[in-house]
């Protein structure tokens, strides 16, 4: 079954797999949106099902919380857990200081509230979301839907006095329709292309009427993850300063793709 994974996955998969070795007994965990996020709920499961692993999974949004349910996770609210251990979620770019584009999957909200209420948040990624400078990526802005186009001709106009490389807003679309986020609200990509001063912008978006969050998370990331076809993975830590390598096995987790059919 792993010989049908794409390089991309395996990579996703083992740098999944090795943060899921960080996740240990009694543990409340902030569980990540999107593919890569989604090999670390099925790993996770698996550790619950077979090896009796007991924790509280906090998912960031309804995909995650259906899955984690699925492969037996129990899940509670963030409210429930109040504080958690851990936060594992993927990411769209990150650069050399763990600063993170997110929101591609749309869950750029939860995902922000639940990494920040974490002792550690750790990024998951294979090697091509690492980025001299982040912008490449669009960056989501999550919106109210009211007033929305105000909203997006008011954040045109901030990025002219921003130091980026474009200054044009998207609404993102689901299909025929606007894409609407678990709050009910609406995500407008900026077309950036390089973002000089993450920092600064992150703080100036957050002041615009309309603007509920970004998905700039600066200084909320304390680990990456970075997975390859070959299962090589690195392990950095800001925070310690610290490279680790190392070298998942495929074989190990086949009863983890048996289920990937569909
Ligand atoms: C969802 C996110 C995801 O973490 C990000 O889009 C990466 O997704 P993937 O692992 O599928 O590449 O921020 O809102």
């Amino acid at each position: 079954m792993t010989g049908e994974l794409s390089p991309i996955d395996k990579a996703k998969f083992v740098a999944a797999k090795r943060a899921a070795n960080m996740v240990e007994d009694g543990m409340r965990v902030g569980l990540g949106t999107g593919s890569t996020a989604a090999w670390l709920v099925r790993c996770i499961g698996e550790m619950v099902r077979n090896e009796g692993l007991k924790i509280r999974g906090v998912p960031t949004s309804t995909r995650t919380a259906e899955l984690a349910r699925d492969v037996g996770i129990e899940v509670v609210s963030l409210d429930e857990a109040k504080w958690l251990d851990l936060t594992i979620d993927g990411a769209d770019e990150f650069d050399s200081d763990l600063h993170l584009i997110k929101g591609g999957g749309g869950a750029l909200l939860q995902e922000k509230i639940v990494a920040t209420a974490s002792d550690q948040m750790v990024v998951i990624a294979d090697a091509a979301k690492e980025v001299d400078t982040l912008g490449s990526f669009p960056l989501p802005v999550e919106v109210i839907p009211f007033g929305w186009q105000t909203t997006q001709a008011l954040l045109e106009e901030t990025l002219v006095s921003m130091d980026v490389m474009g200054r044009s807003a998207s609404l993102r679309m689901n299909g025929d329709v606007s894409f609407v986020t678990d709050e009910g609200n609406y995500i407008l990509d900026l077309h950036l292309n390089r973002i000089a001063n993450a920092r600064q912008l992150a703080l100036v978006l957050n002041q615009i009427p309309g603007v509920v969050e970004n998905g700039l998370f600066i200084d909320i990331c304390d680990t990456v993850i970075i997975g390859h076809g070959d299962g090589k993975v690195e392990v950095r830590d800001i925070n310690e300063g610290t490279v680790e390598h190392d070298k998942l096995d495929f074989a190990e987790s086949d009863n983890l793709f048996t289920d990937l059919v569909d």
